[in-house]
């Protein structure tokens, strides 16, 4: 929990930070200091871990929206997936989450980043992570 507060207060700082346009470099700044670009690779990676890594937690996402939704393909489903990731940006919750029980145990939960991110910026961070973590048989060319 101490961990999400100090990442929290670390976001903050960065509030008045100007509006980022390019996708790798939003998830640098407005993501990926809770999820990690791969699986952890050691103890120290391991522990540190604020929230599932991207790859994962994609995972989770794209094949139950795969399951419930049932699209007809997969540009659809990252249709799907993509508005799902934009609308929880600014209002996760546990019954929207695809992610499994442990992930809460283990990290709690994904708090809303509306005073972080802007409409703007999630439209374009999306589509991205789709594109870099859903599993490669989901992948749109
Ligand atoms: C302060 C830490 C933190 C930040 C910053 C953060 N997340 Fe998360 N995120 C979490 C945690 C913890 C979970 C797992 C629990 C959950 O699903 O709420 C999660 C879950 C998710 C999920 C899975 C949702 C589902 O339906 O299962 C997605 C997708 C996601 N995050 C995308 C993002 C994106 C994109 C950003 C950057 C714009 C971001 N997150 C920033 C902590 C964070």
């Amino acid at each position: 929990m101490l961990k999400i507060v100090s990442i929290l207060i670390f976001m903050m700082l960065l509030l008045n930070a100007k509006e980022l346009t390019d996708p790798a470099v939003i998830f640098q700044k407005k993501c990926q200091m809770c999820h990690a670009l791969n699986s952890p690779s050691n103890d120290a990676e391991l522990k540190s871990m604020a929230a599932p890594y991207m790859p994962l937690a994609m995972k989770s996402v794209v094949t139950g929206i795969d399951a419930i939704e049932e699209p007809k393909n997969n540009q659809e489903l990252k249709t799907l997936t993509v508005a799902h990731i934009k609308d929880y940006i600014f209002n996760p919750s546990a019954e929207k989450s695809f992610c499994e029980d442990i992930i809460f145990e283990k990290f709690r939960y994904m708090p809303p980043l509306g005073r972080f991110i802007s409409k703007e910026e999630a439209t374009i961070v999306a589509p991205w992570v789709y594109d870099n973590f859903a599993p490669i048989k989901y992948k749109v060319d």
